[in-house]
């Protein structure tokens, strides 16, 4: 018998690219959910297969649209469920709310938290992420509020797929805290830069403010014992959303002598005009298909189609 015919792979409205490549090194027949939306913005979402007593597979990364693509996933991971799915197993590269994974205020929501037990009561039986921020977890397998789940990382062919561009004559740096798992699991060291908000009407940290709960704007500065002066410096990190975090450290590196600079994340979100601003300060740009941009030329499939293995 052919066990890959008891699998069934599912895309939303944001992963048609990269389910396609994952079905084919799976020797599957991707099926795209039916999805609607109502006039007054509600969503509809029918699964075109026969899911009864079949493993399940739904890949719906959470960028554009979060909330719609979050509703999406959930509706669709419900309706296997009573559909008789044997397994569902959700391939969620970027995984929307994993930056509030904790209350940073007291009476804040604790978002991924709830994004969680929403999953777990719709049926989520397993979850693959890519670089997940929650918790920055490591590469591997971790708990998620109770779902069983495997945190990928795109690290290493980030860094492959720059020495082949680039050649191997450069320092990999991550920005800030956030990619030092990122940094370590691809050069074995977690060389990250110290990255400080700093309230600029009481001067102190981010975390010391009791000025938070504003509308305020932190300053971010960048330190670094490394010495950049004539190197090439590749900056690595998980995400690029307002773009903020990796021009600042850009701009860091190349004030202290830096000389070709390249950038890489696993997900590209490129918010306003930051994918502009990056092209102008790098030598070589780059993210992965977790989210569909003009530079997402690394594809996430082969390490996703491993793991469903
Ligand atoms: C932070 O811990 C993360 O690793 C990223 O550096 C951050 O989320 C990027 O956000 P932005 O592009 O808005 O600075």
């Amino acid at each position: 018998m052919n066990l890959m015919s008891e699998k069934v792979l599912l895309f939303g409205s944001n992963s048609k690219v990269l389910a396609g490549g994952i079905a084919k090194l799976l020797d599957l027949t991707p099926v795209r959910l039916e999805v609607k939306k109502f006039p007054d913005g509600e969503l509809y979402v029918r699964i075109d297969a026969d899911v009864k007593g079949k493993d399940v597979v739904i890949v719906q990364t959470m960028f554009p649209n979060q909330n719609d693509s979050l509703i999406e996933f959930i509706l669709a991971v419900d309706a296997a469920k009573d559909l008789g799915a044997k397994n569902i197993t959700g391939v969620v590269p970027y995984l929307a709310y994993s930056r509030q994974d904790k209350r940073f205020q007291p009476t804040e929501a604790w978002s991924i938290k709830t994004v969680a037990e929403m999953l777990k009561a719709a049926g989520l039986n397993k979850l693959i992420t890519v670089d997940t921020h929650y918790k920055h977890v490591k590469p591997g397998e971790f708990d998620f509020f109770g779902i069983p789940s495997i945190n990928l990382s795109a690290a290493k062919i980030l860094l492959e797929d720059v020495e082949k561009k680039i050649g191997k004559d450069f320092i990999t740096i991550g920005p800030d805290f956030g990619s030092s798992e990122m940094i370590k699991y691809a050069i074995g060291k977690k060389i990250v830069m110290q990255k400080e908000k700093v309230c600029p009407d009481c001067g102190k940290k981010y975390s010391q403010c009791i000025c938070r709960g504003s509308k305020r704007k932190y300053e971010i500065s960048f330190k670094s014992e490394q010495n950049f002066k004539g190197k090439n410096v590749f900056v690595l990190d998980d995400i690029i959303a307002s773009g903020g975090t990796m021009i600042r450290a850009i701009e860091k590196v190349k004030s202290d002598g830096a000389k070709k600079v390249t950038a890489a994340a696993t997900h590209g979100l490129f918010l306003k005009d930051s994918l502009i601003k990056l092209k102008e300060l790098t030598n070589y740009l780059i993210v992965t298909d977790s989210i569909s941009t003009p530079v997402s030329n690394v594809s996430l499939a082969p390490l996703i189609a491993e793991a469903l293995k």
